[in-house]
């Protein structure tokens, strides 16, 4: 056999025998059912998850502060692990939970950063005068006109020590309140 043998062009090999067709034609179609099977299970999870969202949002609590370390009036700046900025006011002197609040530091209106006022009894933008109510709902200014609150956390008290409940998978509570 000389080397040049394998270069020779090959006689077609026939057409497929019907059973090797067939074969070919049920395997192409089970990877076509599975794949639609695959996307519209996909879809479905999808949309039953937006139409349906789960109550239990992963969640942790995270340690903020001493009690005593607060004083009436004093607010301490706090960021999340996901770098959000939030504010943790202390608004009263019973020494529980009640006396503590834990709002979105951004404001809604057009994102500027916002402080504790304890002398007003507010929280105030100084971008555009807005202003908020101890428990973050809009008073003044551009964010009330929109109906824009501040985001706020839920906070617990354990022996002396303040905690902040704060969503691993989504952004704060913004309705009023
Ligand atoms: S950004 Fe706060 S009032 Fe405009």
């Amino acid at each position: 056999m000389s080397k040049h043998d394998d270069d020779k062009p090959k006689a077609p090999a026939g057409p497929p025998s019907p059973e090797r067709r067939s074969f070919f034609t049920t395997a192409a179609n089970l990877a076509m059912a599975g794949g639609l099977v695959a996307s519209y299970g996909t879809l479905a999870g999808m949309a039953g998850r937006f139409l349906y969202p789960s109550k239990n949002r992963d969640r942790a609590w995270m340690y903020v502060a001493d009690l005593v370390s607060l004083k009436v009036g004093d607010s301490l700046p706090f960021k999340l692990p996901d770098g959000s900025a939030i504010v943790v006011a202390r608004q009263g002197e019973r020494g529980d939970v009640s006396d503590f609040v834990a709002l979105s530091s951004v404001c809604p209106h057009l994102g500027c950063h916002v402080h504790w006022e304890a002398n007003n009894n507010r929280f105030f933008c100084p971008c555009h005068n807005g202003a908020f109510d101890p428990s973050g709902r809009a008073t003044e200014g551009p964010p009330a006109a929109a109906g824009q609150s501040l985001g706020r956390y839920p906070l617990r008290v354990d022996r002396g020590l303040l905690f902040i409940e704060v969503p691993l998978d989504d952004s704060p509570d913004t309705s009023a309140g």
